[in-house]
C-alpha cells in the first residue's frame, strides 16, 4: 500500500478498508465518485463503445452477486467520512442503479438532485433505443451548511442571445456533456470528462476543501480537484492502474485550471429583500425614464437597474409597477 502526500493523499488499497483506516469521521467536504459498474469485464468495451487497445487492464470489477453488499459497505463509509452538510455525487449506469439507491436509503444521506448526464454517441443498437446517459446521484449529509455556489459559473442575470438565463440552463438537472475520446492515449476503463468534474467541484466545494474519490480509476477527479486548488484523498485498488496514473498527479500545479475558468458576471444584490426608500423610488423613476428615452428595450433597462440598485429582477418589476411604470409602458 502506498500513499503520495501533499495536496493529495492517494492510497493503493480497497476503499472500504482505506476509509476505515485513514479517514476520520466528518473529515471530507465533498465526495465525487464513479464506482465499478458490476458489468463483466468482457462486456465493458461494448458498454463504452471503443477500442480497448489503450485501456489499462486490471481494472477491478465487482461481481453482480456481491454488488449490493459491497455498495452498502462503501456508501456507509462515505456517509461517515462526510462532514455534516457535505455533498456526495455518485455516477452510475442503469445496470446497478437500484443497488446504489437502496444503499443510500439505508443511510442518513438525503437526495438533493437526481441528475441525468447525457452524452452523444452512445452504444450503437439496431433494435432498441441507444443508451446515451448516466445517472448522477447528488446527496447531502444533513446537519450542516451545504456548500453550493450558484453563481460560480454564470451570474443570475446572464442571458444568452435568446434572453434565456444561462444560470438556469447550467443548473438544470439534465447535463449534456460529451465523453472524452483520447485515441492513442493510455486511459482507465471509464474516465469522467474534465468538464463534468469541473462543474461538480465548482458548484459544490470551495478552494482548500477536501474532495474524496473512493474509486480513483484514471484519477480524473483528483486531477481536476488539484487543478481547482482543492485537496484530494482517494483510493484505487488496482496496482497497475495506481502506478500508471498516480505519477501524473505530481505534474499538476495546484490551482492551474482556475485561470481557464469562465468568469461569471456576478454583481451584488445587496438590497434584495429590504424595503424601498423614497430616494430609491426616485432613482428608479429617473433611471427608468432616462434609459427608456435612450431607446433601450425594457428587459435591458431592468437588467441595468438591477445592477445599479443592487436588487433582483422581481423587486424592480414590482417597484416599477408601483411608480406607474408597469409592463405596458415599453
Ligand atoms: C469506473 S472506474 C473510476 C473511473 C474514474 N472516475 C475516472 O474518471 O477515471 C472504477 C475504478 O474503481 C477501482 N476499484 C474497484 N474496486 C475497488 C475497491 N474496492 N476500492 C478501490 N478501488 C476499486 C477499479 O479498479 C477502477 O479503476
Amino acid at each position: 500500500m502506498s500513499a503520495l502526500k501533499r495536496f493529495f493523499t492517494v492510497y493503493n488499497c480497497d476503499c472500504i478498508y482505506g476509509a476505515r483506516k485513514y479517514l476520520p469521521d466528518g473529515s471530507v467536504d465533498l465526495i465525487v465518485t464513479d464506482p465499478p459498474y458490476g458489468i463483466n469485464g468482457d462486456r465493458l468495451h461494448r458498454h463504452y463503445n471503443r477500442n480497448e487497445e489503450f485501456v489499462i487492464g486490471d481494472y477491478v470489477e465487482i461481481s453482480k452477486e456481491k454488488y449490493a453488499g459491497f455498495t452498502d459497505h462503501w456508501i456507509r463509509q462515505a456517509e461517515r467520512v462526510l462532514r455534516p452538510g457535505g455533498s456526495i455525487y455518485i455516477v452510475s449506469g442503469y445496470t446497478n442503479l437500484a443497488d446504489i439507491l437502496n444503499a443510500l436509503r439505508k443511510t442518513s444521506l438525503k437526495e438533493v438532485n437526481h441528475i441525468i448526464w447525457k452524452f452523444r454517441f452512445g452504444v450503437f443498437t439496431k433494435n432498441k433505443y441507444i443508451s446515451s446517459h448516466y445517472h448522477i446521484l447528488f446527496y447531502e449529509k444533513p446537519g450542516g451548511n451545504r456548500t453550493f455556489n450558484p453563481e460560480s459559473r454564470f451570474g443570475f442575470n446572464e442571458k444568452d442571445a435568446n434572453r434565456n438565463s444561462l444560470n438556469n440552463t447550467d443548473r438544470e438537472d439534465v447535463w449534456l456533456i460529451n465523453r472524452e475520446y483520447k485515441p492513442g492515449r493510455i486511459k482507465n476503463k471509464n474516465e469522467l470528462p474534465i468538464a463534468l468534474l469541473t462543474k461538480i467541484i465548482q458548484y459544490s466545494s470551495n478552494e482548500g476543501d477536501l474532495v474524496c474519490d473512493f474509486f480513483l480509476g484514471g484519477f480524473s477527479t483528483a486531477k481536476v480537484a488539484i487543478g481547482l486548488n482543492r485537496r484530494i484523498v482517494g483510493f484505487e485498488i488496482s496496482r497497475p492502474v495506481f502506478i500508471a496514473k498516480s505519477a501524473e498527479l505530481e505534474t499538476i500545479r495546484p490551482g492551474s485550471m482556475i485561470c481557464n475558468l469562465r468568469k461569471p458576471n456576478v454583481y451584488s444584490q445587496k438590497n434584495r429583500g429590504r424595503s424601498w426608500s423614497e430616494e430609491e423610488y426616485s432613482a428608479l423613476m429617473d433611471g427608468y425614464d432616462q434609459l427608456l428615452s435612450d431607446g433601450l428595450p425594457r428587459y435591458r433597462i431592468i437588467a441595468l437597474l438591477e445592477e445599479q440598485l443592487g436588487r433582483g429582477r422581481w423587486g424592480i418589476e414590482k417597484a416599477l409597477k408601483k411608480i406607474g411604470r408597469g409592463s405596458s409602458r415599453r
